[in-house]
């Protein structure tokens, strides 16, 4: 299936912003748009979300492989037929989330990484990467305030999400034609600014 529409996805440490940024994105791109998640997206996608979510007692070799089936079934049923309709996806998180959280934080070989994304996706990469960057003492400050949006991943300690901002900046050092680093410390105007004026640059080339 050929891709004629355009891929976008966000990316960042958790209380990075996400959310608000793919719901703004969203509402500035117009009705044509597909708003999906990893690990989510689709029925048997999102059971395996729920399995990530809350089993303690899981390895990270586990949570990768769950986390690639979970994301064969999505770019499957949902990402590829959409952009096949010439539709724009904005995906909240996908194949850097893996290299930041298996590979940085969970110490996976990041080759392995590499090849199960590979193998998971069909070789679909994002036109165009959003990672929106702020130290995880201060995304995790604002997530404190809303407990109950916390999950397993969130709750471990700073050192882990140190490794995981680690690994999305090298993602961006090592690819920064696809993949934009944007400083979340800013207001949310002022990161939606940004981000539609690399949209634009995108587009543009
Ligand atoms: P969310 O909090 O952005 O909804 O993401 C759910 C959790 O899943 C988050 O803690 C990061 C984690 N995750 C991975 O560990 N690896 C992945 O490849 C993806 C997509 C998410």
């Amino acid at each position: 299936m050929a891709q004629r529409g355009i891929f976008i996805t966000f990316e960042g440490v958790e209380g990075a912003g996400k959310t608000t940024q793919v719901q703004r994105l969203e509402a500035t791109l117009g009705p044509d748009v597909v708003v999906t998640r990893e690990p989510g997206g689709t029925p048997v996608s999102e059971r395996i979300r729920d399995i990530f979510l809350t089993s303690d007692r899981i390895t990270t070799m586990t949570e990768l492989l769950l986390i690639a089936a979970a994301r064969a079934q999505h770019v499957d049923e949902r990402i590829r037929p959409a952009l096949a309709a010439n539709q724009i996806v904005i995906c909240d998180r996908f194949i850097d989330a893996t290299v930041a959280y298996q590979g940085y934080r969970g110490g996976i070989d990041l080759e392995i990484i590499r090849q199960l994304n590979h193998i998971a996706t069909g070789g679909l990469t994002p036109d165009i990467t959003f990672i929106l960057d702020l130290p995880p003492e201060i995304g995790l400050q604002r997530q404190q305030q809303d407990e109950t949006h916390r999950d397993r991943l969130d709750r471990e300690p700073l050192e882990f999400h140190r490794r995981v901002r680690e690994g999305y900046l090298a993602a961006a050092e090592a690819e920064p034609q696809r993949i934009k680093l944007i400083d979340a410390t800013q207001t949310p105007d002022d990161v939606h600014t940004e981000i539609l004026t690399e949209y634009q640059a995108y587009l543009s080339k």
